[in-house]
């Protein structure tokens, strides 16, 4: 894949005519390896139930600023927002808010219980450009609605890891925890202050901004100094005494008891809080040690009540997003589709004619079209790694028949087309 760009502060014209920084062209060899893992992740969605949901690139602002939430860097910082009439808009920064939009809009709630959701696509950011952080990338996500089970976020959690040993990621680990309720978080913020306050004056001002607004965010902080402070013992032991209810302690423990039971490996991180401010109980993230610092490729969790802060019915909901360039620097190698058939010609209405009903019957085909002699036309079949040629020259479209050599073999047979289409 080609690299982020690098600006320089006066730009040419030719800069201003290339890809802005941030963004990716995606082609040739990738494309193939992109088309290859969407199709994996259809399947296996659909074969669960889940069906896809296309929601616009923007919406109005303000539903990412009351669903992602206004104190939170993505609204902040990171929004594309611009202003048509008497509108703002934004480029969206996350799939959730829109699905969540359109549940709501198109009256989903009186649907079957669960809903359940995927999408695809791009997603924009404003962000400094870095390895695996682009300002235009690409999630696959997934989003169940209506349900408040520990099976509900079990499924959604199983549903990525499957998906990624299928496709061999190394070095994964799944970091889960519980953030419980905003009642529980009211009650946390209280004694979490209480224990930082003597630290205050050595913290980053970031988290002396969010010690007054969303302390629980400080915790997400990566300055090394506020870390350090955050894993003081007094602090962890805080932290490690889940401070939720009973409720969100019950649902959790039936979270954990699905995963041990499944054998599936994870983690409880007391400090993993998502910069997102929707979440309630159950948040996890799936990261990788061969990512380097942007090294999650999968975040998600439960949002209870972002369904009904958008102006829906109460409606409980789970579910991620993994991010596609994260994930395709993780994939190895995959299998290659060839090419089955070449047909050398310079007879091309017969020749469509069979490559129709070839592919018909999911063979790759490729019709030669440069006119050029059938010698050259040969070489190219070759490479491009065919593994079959078929000739049709002025005589075998008269005579209804077609020449096969296989190229791997070197041997080749004379047909008639009907007796061939009929065996193939
Ligand atoms: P998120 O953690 O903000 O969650 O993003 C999910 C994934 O998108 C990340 O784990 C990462 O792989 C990828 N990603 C995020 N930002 C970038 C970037 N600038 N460049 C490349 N990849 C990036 C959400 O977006 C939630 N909507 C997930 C969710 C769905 N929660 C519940 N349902």
């Amino acid at each position: 894949m080609a690299n982020t760009q690098e600006s320089t502060p006066t730009k040419t014209r030719k800069e201003t005519l290339n890809r802005p920084k941030g963004t990716q062209d995606i082609f040739g060899n990738d494309i193939e390896r992109w088309e290859y893992v969407e199709s994996l992740c259809r399947l296996q969605f659909q074969n669960a139930g889940y069906q896809e949901i296309r929601t616009p690139a923007f919406e109005h602002t303000e539903l990412f600023e009351r669903g992602v939430g206004e104190g939170t860097d993505i609204v902040n910082k990171e929004m594309y927002t611009f202003e048509k009439g008497d509108r703002r808009l934004s480029l969206r920064p996350e799939g959730t808010a829109g699905v969540v939009r359109s549940f709501v809009e198109q009256g989903m709630s009186r649907w079957p219980k669960p809903v359940k959701l995927y999408y695809m696509g791009p997603m924009f950011r404003y962000e400094r450009p870095q390895a695996g952080r682009q300002r235009q990338f690409h999630q696959v996500g997934l989003e169940l609605f209506g349900l408040d089970t520990p099976a509900a976020d079990a499924e959604v959690i199983l549903m990525a890891m499957r998906l990624f040993q299928k496709l061999n990621l190394p070095n994964l680990s799944l970091e889960i925890n519980n953030i419980g309720t905003p009642e529980c978080r009211e009650r946390f913020k209280s004694n979490f202050r209480q224990h930082v306050e003597p630290h205050l004056a050595t913290l980053c001002e970031d988290c002396r901004t969010r010690y007054n607004t969303n302390p629980l965010r400080m915790l997400d902080c990566k300055n090394p100094t506020c870390k350090a402070v955050y894993a003081e013992p007094d602090i962890k032991t805080f932290l490690e005494t889940d401070f939720t209810s009973e409720d969100c302690q019950v649902h959790f423990a039936g979270v954990i008891q699905i995963l041990d039971a499944l054998k599936i490996p994870y983690r409880r991180n007391f400090y993993l809080v998502r910069g997102l401010d929707y979440y309630t109980k159950t948040v996890f993230e799936i990261t990788s040690t061969n990512l380097g610092a942007q090294n999650a490729v999968c975040g998600g969790g439960r949002y209870n009540r972002l369904v009904e802060d958008l102006g829906g019915p109460e409606t409980p909901a789970v579910g991620w997003a993994l991010g596609m360039e994260r994930l395709m620097a993780l994939v190895g190698e995959l299998p290659k589709r060839d090419l089955d058939f070449y047909i050398v010609t310079d007879q091309h209405a017969v020749a469509f004619e069979l490559a129709d009903a070839l592919r018909g019957q999911d063979y790759k085909v490729d019709v030669d079209l440069s006119g050029k002699g059938f010698g050259k036309q040969f070489e190219r079949a070759a490479k491009l790694g065919a593994r079959q040629v078929i000739t049709i020259g002025e005589a075998e479209a008269q005579n209804g028949e077609l020449k096969l050599k296989n190229l791997q073999t070197g041997e080749q047979f004379t047909h008639k087309t009907a007796a061939f289409l009929d065996q193939v």
